[in-house]
């Protein structure tokens, strides 16, 4: 017998459609709402491929409360929620703040404010470890401070996160669970699906995987003179795929009333902390595959080093990240040569 519908806004994104895997793989019926800015419908295809079974798809944007609201009247079952669907560029939060604001803060006030009312019981949503800015110490554990966000998009995970408490303190009937990634990075196994972003990458494994099979002439490697071993960025890199899982653990948490809080916080990470030039090592000695690449310049707002604490969610969510980063990164390649393949790119 199938288990419960879960709503998964953002379902076609990177992490989306990951998790859209794992909870069909764990027999819960999905249904997506995703506007396709970010994303194509293909992505259908490939998690129809890995599952065997094409998710219900909606395309609409969350900011819509019509809707949003039709989405919920055509779907009374819905039992839980993920929330994805946001913009998650950093620069681009700088130059247009307005359009981050709208996006984020007006999807999850829809959410929540149709959910009360229509017996849904829990929502995950997707939050950040750049609502810790550069952390007075590391590995970051919950308790951590908030900082002052650098950008935008930084400013609507901690302001996103705020609105979750204050309407779950104010008395309303569900409880969420607010989970902080680290840098998530890799792809599907199978390479059906996987990361696909827009226009030149800002973020780092992108940028490698396209330079690696030549889209790119060089990686640019922002800054060695950081107070670091050698002098490069430290990150948590967290596979997908991992990510994922947790995704259906905290979904199903809510849905069996095991949740202790009605809002928990968790931060998910592997606990170690990788430097940007020891990831492109990594890639070298996983794939074979050289990667050219230089020293440049620091990139303005980059945070020196962090990487978390996961032994909350190891202990209470009974989570942990399996992949090695030498697996993480073979899946990577393997997903931009699937495109390549594919001529998308
Ligand atoms: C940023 C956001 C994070 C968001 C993530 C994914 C902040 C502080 N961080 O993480 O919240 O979830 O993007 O959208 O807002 N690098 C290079 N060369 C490149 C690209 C990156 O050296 O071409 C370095 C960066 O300087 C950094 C590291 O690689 O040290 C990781 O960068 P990136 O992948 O962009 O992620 P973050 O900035 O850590």
């Amino acid at each position: 017998m199938k288990k419960e519908r879960i709503l998964v806004t953002g379902g076609t994104g990177y992490i989306g459609s990951h998790t859209v895997v794992e909870l069909q793989n764990a027999g819960y019926q999905v249904v997506i709402i995703d506007n396709l800015s970010n994303s194509n419908r293909d992505v259908l295809n490939g998690i129809e491929r890995i599952t065997g079974c094409r998710p219900d798809f909606v395309e609409a944007d969350c900011t819509d409360m019509n809707a949003v609201t039709a989405l919920f009247d055509n779907y009374p079952d819905i039992a839980g929620i993920i929330n994805f669907a946001a913009s998650k560029a950093v620069g681009e939060s700088i130059e247009k703040p307005l359009l981050y604001y709208r996006n984020n803060l007006n999807t999850l006030i829809n959410l929540l404010e149709l959910m009360g009312n229509r017996g849904v019981k829990g929502i995950v949503f997707s939050s950040s470890c750049t609502v810790y800015g550069e952390p007075d110490t590391n590995p970051v554990t919950e308790a951590a401070p908030i900082k002052t966000a650098t950008s935008p998009y930084g400013n609507t995970k901690q302001i996103c996160e705020e609105i979750i408490h204050d309407t779950i303190n104010s008395g309303a009937p569900f409880k969420s669970i607010i989970l902080r990634y680290f840098n998530p990075v890799g792809a599907h196994p199978s390479a059906e699906i996987g990361e696909l972003p827009n226009g030149v990458p800002q973020n780092l494994i992108p940028y490698l995987t396209q330079t690696a099979i030549g889209i790119r002439k060089e990686l640019s490697v922002f800054g060695d003179d950081y107070d670091t071993p050698d002098g490069s960025c430290i990150r948590d890199f967290i596979n997908v795929v991992d990510l994922a899982k947790a995704h259906v653990i905290a979904i199903e948490r809510m849905l069996q009333n095991q949740s202790e809080a009605a809002v928990e916080t968790f931060n998910l990470g592997t606990g170690i902390g990788l430097s940007v030039k020891e990831l492109i090592a990594a890639f070298e000695r996983a794939t074979g595959v050289k990667v050219p690449h230089k020293i440049v310049g620091r990139r303005p707002g980059d945070i020196e080093k962090v990487w978390a604490e996961p032994s909350y969610a190891n202990n209470v969510l009974g989570w942990r990240a399996e992949a090695t980063i030498d697996d993480t990164m073979r899946s990577a390649w393997a997903w931009q040569c699937r495109l390549r393949e594919r001529g998308i790119m």
